[in-house]
């Protein structure tokens, strides 16, 4: 059974709900879970790199067509539908549960061992959340995920709550109202190595100096405020000056990534006095030819950028940009600053991802006697599950590709 079908089709007839065994029921939820509360695409990174050959690359990419789904989620028949579904089911538990009290009853005969209360009490918990999901904000095509990020070593743990808000009557230009799997890529990779992205401890010089950080694109701000929750919990941090400046260009994904980092910073409290977040207007198209704000006029330490090179022109704009931010080597002690960058490799678009080597040069391709440039200092390939486990076998569980670029001066001596 496909999760492209619709609640009407896939779900237990509502009429017959109670001759359904908890197994059955929960893999009901599971699927409403997927369709309405789905996790972010691409997101789930595979720990083993296995090195592919661009032919096999291009033949288990997937066409990123998830239109289908999008229609039957908009659907308000059949979102209703599921309301209905749902309302009955707790319902019915209700019952069960009553009856379980009075050991009348036992709720499953369909191979789950011993199917008792907390089997109820857990169908109970995820039917009442995905019917507040399925009747409340989610009606309005608004979904907020909690991103929960950990270190290897199981000692860091960083979390983020971020809500996603309905593109702009299918305006393209609004993309960023929705959290993208090259932005959970980036956040998991910055928080599990720190020190890699220049955010170990005395990364970019002495406590004394303040540490800048800034992202391009930052859509619902999922990267930049990983930072700034990991940045809060590394000790080596907590007496140095640390400012994070989130840009974004368009009207609604600004005011959507304003409301994210005020939702987090207020609800979790954890930006210490040293510590800031802000956000910006910041349009790569004209930034080297219009006046810099004072956040943005100083040089940046760290610049990243999630999934935001997608049109013939970003790289070209994004470089000119960069060449005014990212911060110049200017004294041998501290480590050099550097732009990273995560990509995905659409089908549909690698025209588009092929301008970031066009645009920037390897290092070793670049004459170390010339200009100071902008170089792309390594590559690396990173491979997603699209979905999670409950997609496998159904035509939306391919693979996701990503390259993580690190780009930085060249030549641009001391
Ligand atoms: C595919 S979304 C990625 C958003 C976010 N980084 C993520 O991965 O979830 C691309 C982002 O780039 C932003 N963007 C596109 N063109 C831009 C431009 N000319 N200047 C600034 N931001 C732009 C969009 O508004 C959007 O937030």
């Amino acid at each position: 059974m496909s999760v492209l079908c619709p609640p009407t089709t896939y779900l237990p007839p509502i009429a017959k709900i109670a001759s359904f065994s908890v197994t059955q029921l929960l893999d009901a939820l599971t699927y409403l879970q997927s369709l309405y509360h789905p996790e972010v695409r691409g997101s789930r990174r595979k720990r083993v790199q296995v090195p592919v050959s661009n032919e096999e690359k291009n033949s288990h990419l997937r066409h990123e067509d998830d239109s289908e789904l999008q229609a039957i989620r908009s659907d308000a028949f059949e979102r209703s539908y599921s309301i209905r579904w749902l309302t009955t089911l707790i319902a019915q538990l209700e019952v069960w549960q009553d009856l379980s009290h009075s050991e009348e009853v036992l709720l499953d005969d369909l191979g789950t061992p011993e199917p008792t209360l907390a089997y109820t009490e857990i169908l109970v918990q995820q039917a009442a959340s995905l019917l507040a999901i399925c009747a409340g904000v989610a009606a309005a095509g608004m979904i907020t995920r909690n991103f929960v990020f950990g270190s290897i070593d199981g000692q860091r743990r960083v979390e983020a709550q971020l809500t996603d808000i309905p593109l702009d009557n299918d305006d393209y230009g609004s993309v960023g109202a929705q959290t993208w799997g090259g932005a959970c890529v980036l956040a998991e990779m910055i928080v599990e190595d720190p020190e890699r992205f220049g955010l170990g401890s005395f990364s970019h010089g002495p406590e004394s100096r303040r540490l800048n950080v800034l992202e391009l694109g930052a859509g619902t701000g999922l990267v930049s405020l990983a930072v700034m929750k990991l940045l809060d919990s590394l000790p080596f941090f907590n007496h140095r000056e640390v400012h994070v400046v989130a840009t974004d260009f368009h009207p609604s994904v600004l005011a959507n990534l304003r409301s994210n980092v005020d939702a987090n910073v207020s609800t979790h409290n954890q930006i210490t006095s040293t510590h800031s977040i802000t956000t910006h207007f910041l349009d790569w198209s004209s930034f080297s030819t219009t006046p810099r704000p004072d956040c943005l006029s100083y040089p940046f330490d760290v610049v990243l950028g999630a999934d935001i090179i997608y049109e013939a022109q970003h790289a070209v704009w994004i470089r000119d940009c960069l060449k005014g931010l990212v911060r110049r080597p200017s004294d041998s002690t501290v480590s050099p600053a550097a732009f990273h960058l995560v990509i995905p490799l659409r089908p549909t678009h690698a025209f588009e991802s092929n301008t970031v080597e066009s645009v920037f040069l390897k290092a070793c391709d670049v004459d170390p006697n010339g200009d100071a440039d902008l170089v792309i200092l390594s590559k690396e390939y990173i491979t997603c599950d699209a979905y999670g486990d409950y997609t496998r076998g159904q035509g939306l569980d391919e693979d996701v590709e990503y390259v993580y670029y690190k780009i930085g001066w060249f030549n641009a001596r001391l």
